[in-house]
């Protein structure tokens, strides 16, 4: 085996093993160094213009856990669970788009005039199209989400991800501020036994087309 194999094997069997946990280990408890540790790596995730326009909730005491819970129509997991994200995508804003790039100026591989271009492309993009914007809210949020699922597998950790919410329920609770979407939830532990496999997949034939 050389290394390539290697790698190979470790992250097909990471996207085979995966499952939507439903069952959770409730006496686990997740240290706020290692729910950073999965943020921080969440954050590797590409986004349109590297906006990074997202906010993740890191809900794991009792007391948020039970606000969160009752917005999900009270499913166990979400107190079961050693946490749950809320994974926020924010309507992307090019007026901050300068700074969150300046650090890839002053790295120097990415010209000044590259990030005005981004600004002014940005601009172009999103300004006055609200469903362009939410949609980039979503697809940040979404690349965010997989990479934590994938994050967490590199820690031995089940995830399942979670759209059955009241979202004005999540933004009220956790205070959102308008320019935030609450995308999804992603519960984080230890799985309890009693879980299902992965589900079996419609045919390639179905959803692959070659053009
Ligand atoms: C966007 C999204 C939202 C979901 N919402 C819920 C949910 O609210 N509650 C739940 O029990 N499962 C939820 N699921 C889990 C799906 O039912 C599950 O991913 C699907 O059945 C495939 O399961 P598998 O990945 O384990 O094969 C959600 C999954 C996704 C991707």
């Amino acid at each position: 085996m050389n290394a390539k194999n290697d790698r190979h094997r470790v992250l097909v069997d990471a996207i085979e093993k995966r499952i939507s946990t439903n069952f959770y280990d409730s006496s686990f408890a997740l240290s706020d160094s290692v729910l950073t540790e999965l943020v921080r790596l969440a954050t590797r995730a590409p986004t349109a213009f590297n906006l990074q326009n997202w906010r993740f909730i890191a809900v794991r005491t009792q007391e948020a856990k039970k606000k969160l819970w009752e917005a999900t129509g009270c499913q166990p997991k979400v107190l079961e669970s050693s946490a749950t994200f809320i994974i926020c995508g924010q309507l992307p804003d090019h007026s901050v788009l300068a700074e969150r790039l300046r650090s890839s100026v002053d790295a120097g591989f990415m010209p000044a005039a590259i990030s005005v271009q981004w600004v002014q492309g940005a601009d172009a993009l999103y300004s006055e199209r609200p469903q362009m914007q939410r949609d980039e809210a979503v697809r940040s949020a979404v690349f965010g989400a997989a990479t934590l699922m994938f994050a967490a597998a590199a820690h031995d950790l089940a995830t399942g991800a979670m759209v059955g919410f009241d979202p004005d329920k999540v933004a009220q609770e956790f205070g959102l501020g308008p320019n935030e979407v609450p995308v999804l939830l992603m519960t984080v532990g230890t799985a309890a036994p009693g879980n299902w496999p992965q589900k079996p997949r419609r045919p390639l034939r179905e959803v692959l087309v070659f053009a």
